[in-house]
Order: C-alpha cells, then sequence, then structure tokens
C-alpha cells in the first residue's frame, strides 16, 4: 500500500507515518526542513513552502492510496520575496501576504472531478465550534475523514503526548477518549482501512 503523510514533526504526523511503516506500508513522507528523521519510511521530500508541499503532494497523488494531510500548512505566505536585506524605514512595516493554495482541497476537487484518487483524511485544529468547523471543512474540501481536535485543552494540544480527537466521516461523529498519540494514530489507521475497504478495488 502506498500512503503519502505530510507534516512529521513530533505530532500526530509522526505518530501516522511510525504506525503505517510498522503496517508495512510504503510511505512517503512530504515536511518542512525542520522534521524529526523517521525511520521506515521510504522516501522523504523536503519542502520550503506550501507552494512546494502542493507541488509534492499533488504529483504523487494518482500513485496512492491513501493521502494523510497532517501538515500545518500556513494559509499565507509573504507575496514578494525580497533580493536584499530589507533596510530599516520608520516605526511600522506593512508585508503583504497572500493565500496559499489549499492542498487539502484541491485533492478533493481533482477527485471528484475525475472520479477515482487516494483516500483523503485532514485535520482541523480548533479551538471553538470543534465539531461544526470540522464537517464544514470535511464538506468544503471533499474529504474522507477529519480528525478534529480542541487544541485550547491543555491535555490534548501541540506540545504533549497525548490527544482528544473526534473523526468526523462519512457515517458521522465519533469522539475518541484522551489517548497516546501513538493510540491516536492507529485508530486514525483502522478508520482508513474502513474507508478502503468501502470503495473499489484499484490494484496498484
Ligand atoms: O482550513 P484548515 O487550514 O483549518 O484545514 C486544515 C487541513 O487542511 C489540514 O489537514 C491541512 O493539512 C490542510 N491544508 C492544506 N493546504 C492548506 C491549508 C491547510 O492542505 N493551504
Amino acid at each position: 500500500m502506498h500512503v503519502v503523510v505530510t507534516g512529521a514533526s513530533a505530532g500526530i504526523g509522526e505518530a501516522v507515518v511510525r504506525a503505517y511503516a510498522k503496517r508495512g506500508a510504503d510511505v512517503t513522507l512530504v515536511t518542512g526542513p525542520a522534521a524529526l528523521e523517521v525511520p521506515h519510511v521510504r522516501e522523504v521530500v523536503k519542502v520550503r513552502s506550501a507552494a512546494e508541499m502542493h507541488e509534492a503532494v499533488i504529483s504523487r497523488a494518482a500513485d496512492m492510496h491513501v493521502v494523510v494531510m497532517a501538515a500545518a500548512v500556513a494559509d499565507y505566505t509573504p507575496a514578494d520575496r525580497a533580493a536584499q536585506k530589507v533596510a530599516k524605514e520608520g516605526d511600522t512595516l506593512t508585508l503583504v501576504l497572500k493565500r496559499t493554495p489549499d492542498i487539502l482541497a484541491d485533492l478533493g476537487q481533482q477527485r471528484r472531478a475525475s472520479g477515482a484518487g487516494p483516500v483523503l483524511v485532514g485535520f482541523a485544529a480548533e479551538t471553538e465550534q470543534v465539531i461544526a468547523r470540522a464537517t464544514a471543512k470535511r464538506e468544503k474540501k471533499h474529504v474522507d475523514l477529519i480528525v478534529a481536535n480542541d487544541v485550547s485543552r491543555p491535555d490534548a494540544g501541540f506540545d504533549v503526548g497525548t490527544n482528544a480527537v473526534t473523526f468526523v466521516g462519512p457515517d458521522g461523529v465519533e469522539e475518541l477518549p484522551l489517548q497516546p498519540k501513538s493510540r491516536v494514530a492507529a485508530e486514525i489507521l483502522n478508520r482508513i482501512e474502513k474507508l478502503l475497504a468501502a470503495r473499489p478495488v484499484k490494484s496498484l
């Protein structure tokens, strides 16, 4: 089985990579330059921008069974890159930012247009209206499963080993108890397996 996972800096993305490696999947990890070294990965693609991640993921998607978008992709990026050091002038500085491409939404759109493609999993880190926002995200981006979590909880945020997530999938909403990220990752893989089993057979 071929899987793309994005983002793996000590979070749930890394736990997903480890869980897939343990199950013998061929994992391509697309990640930023500061990522940890994760063993048992077939390919590591290091990217430096949302645009590079977009290209790396989209160009591989057709050959993949699953894409797990665990990266916290920046929503905006500077519109221009200064060729030289910017000299200071005045007391304030205004930067113009432009929207980055939404990788997950583009994957969802492509799959809708072609009628085939990988199982798509996205994440929704929220501080309020967690379920409503995750549900809206799932519909808007046309993905199979959204893993939502309330990052305002002290025991379920970015810097801890545990997480309490809620799955929003085709069968509705399922709340999981607080548990180690490795367990959360195993649960995500189990849901993906169900999603794969429910779709027409595709041999790669
Ligand atoms: O809309 P929001 O950024 O909250 O959605 C989060 C999900 O969308 C995550 O799975 C993230 O990896 C993905 N995403 C993306 N491209 C972006 C922004 C977010 O694929 N430019």
